[in-house]
């Protein structure tokens, strides 16, 4: 794994040797997720799928299988997808311990297409704002339309700043935030695609933290309808913008 992305299987390793069962540092299987991401799935599936019999969702960035347990367990024939080995083989540990059945797939978002599946739900799994580069993100965009069966829903959960004037860098430590929205953390020097060298330290770009009305630009341009959308504020960490996209 030639990139950035290196960074993710590295911090499953680090989850995994710590005995933890997921994203966030999750020591079991009730603490992996947030209340409010999963009350507002909950909600929206309610809303938009009165029956899920036969109906089938992607979770893109499953990690471990926080989302994918939830559409699951809402009758959804499940697939999640994560970049991490290390993620996908603890997701289907943990799906074998529930006795729920997903499909847990190693692979990249930049390449749904390869999956040859069509899916009635798919869910951004807080996944979106790992994609940094902007070529990157359309072609996420384009793959995940590529993959959405007609009349079915997007869901995106995604990482934005309240304003363009905000610093995450004053908000975590060991991080640079710089004028393009982009969140770099320390790293070793290295030749992957990612990791650049200022001032004698070397970064590797970690996330892509726009303001709202950026990603709903770049949605729209991507031809997705806005069917409706809430910014959600969290204490310490950037606000998660929702919105359910067709
Ligand atoms: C913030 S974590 C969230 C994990 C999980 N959805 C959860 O809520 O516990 C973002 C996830 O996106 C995955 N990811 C990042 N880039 C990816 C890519 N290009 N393709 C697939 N997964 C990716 C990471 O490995 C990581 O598991």
């Amino acid at each position: 794994m030639k990139s950035y992305y290196h960074a993710h299987e590295l911090a499953y390793q680090q989850i995994k040797s710590k005995g933890y069962v997921g994203w966030g540092n999750a020591k079991s299987l009730a603490e992996l997720g947030d209340a409010k991401t999963n009350e507002y799935l909950d909600q929206k599936i309610k809303k938009y799928f009165t029956n899920t019999e036969n109906k089938s969702a992607l979770d893109l960035g499953c990690g471990t299988g926080t989302t994918a347990f939830a559409l699951a367990k809402s009758g959804f024939k499940t697939v999640g997808v994560d970049i991490s080995e290390t993620a996908i083989e603890m997701g289907r540990d943990l799906a074998h311990q529930q006795n729920i059945e997903i499909q847990f797939i190693t692979g990249d978002v930049l390449d749904l297409k390869a999956q040859n599946q069509k899916f009635d739900l798919i869910y951004d799994s807080h996944f979106l704002h790992c994609i940094v580069f902007e070529k990157d993100r359309k072609k996420v965009f384009s793959e995940i339309k590529s993959v959405l069966k007609p009349g079915g829903v997007f869901i995106l959960d995604t990482m934005v700043v309240p304003n363009a004037e905000v610093d995450l860098s004053k908000m975590f430590e060991s991080l640079r935030f710089d004028q393009d929205f982009i969140l770099w953390h320390k790293s070793k020097p290295s030749t992957d695609r990612g990791i650049v060298e200022i001032e004698g330290q070397h970064w590797c770009a970690q996330r892509r933290i726009y303001p709202a009305e950026k990603i709903m630009d770049e949605i729209v341009a991507a031809g997705f309808k806005i069917h409706e959308k809430q910014i959600d504020d969290q204490q310490n960490e950037p606000s998660m913008l929702r919105m359910v996209l067709f």
